[in-house]
């Protein structure tokens, strides 16, 4: 399982700059609890997708405190990741995003 991981990750790594700065970011920080498609802990990045701007998207990431009632949502079980940098942000929002239904 490992090395496949290390495979996919180092394919990216390779073949795409933003791609792999996303992935990273993605199994480092959001892996537990978000997945691509299906629901996990927290609403899967398609639905995310379909239903946020990249503004909200962002504004999620950095400070949930101030967003969860604004995105509808009781309580606020995600912590915040105010450290990212503009690129990881950039990378990881851009790859949320990339699920979006196609109409
Ligand atoms: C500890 C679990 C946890 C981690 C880690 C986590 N999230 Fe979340 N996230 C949630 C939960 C749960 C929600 C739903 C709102 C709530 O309950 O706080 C959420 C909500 C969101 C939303 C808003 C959902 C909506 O309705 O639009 C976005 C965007 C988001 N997360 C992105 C991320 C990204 C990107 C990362 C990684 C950098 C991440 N989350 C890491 C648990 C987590």
């Amino acid at each position: 399982m490992r090395h496949i991981f290390t495979i996919i990750l180092l394919f990216s790594t390779i073949s795409f700059a933003k791609d792999s700065v996303a992935m990273e970011v993605f199994h480092t920080y959001c892996w537990g609890c978000h997945h691509q498609t299906a629901e996990a802990f927290g609403p899967s990045f398609k639905e995310i997708a379909n239903k946020r701007k990249k503004d909200e998207i962002v504004a999620q990431i950095l400070s949930p405190k101030e967003m969860y009632k604004k995105l509808g949502y009781q309580r606020n079980s995600m912590p915040s990741f105010n450290d990212l940098n503009a690129t990881e942000i950039d990378a990881i929002v851009a790859y949320i995003l990339s699920f979006k239904d196609k109409k």
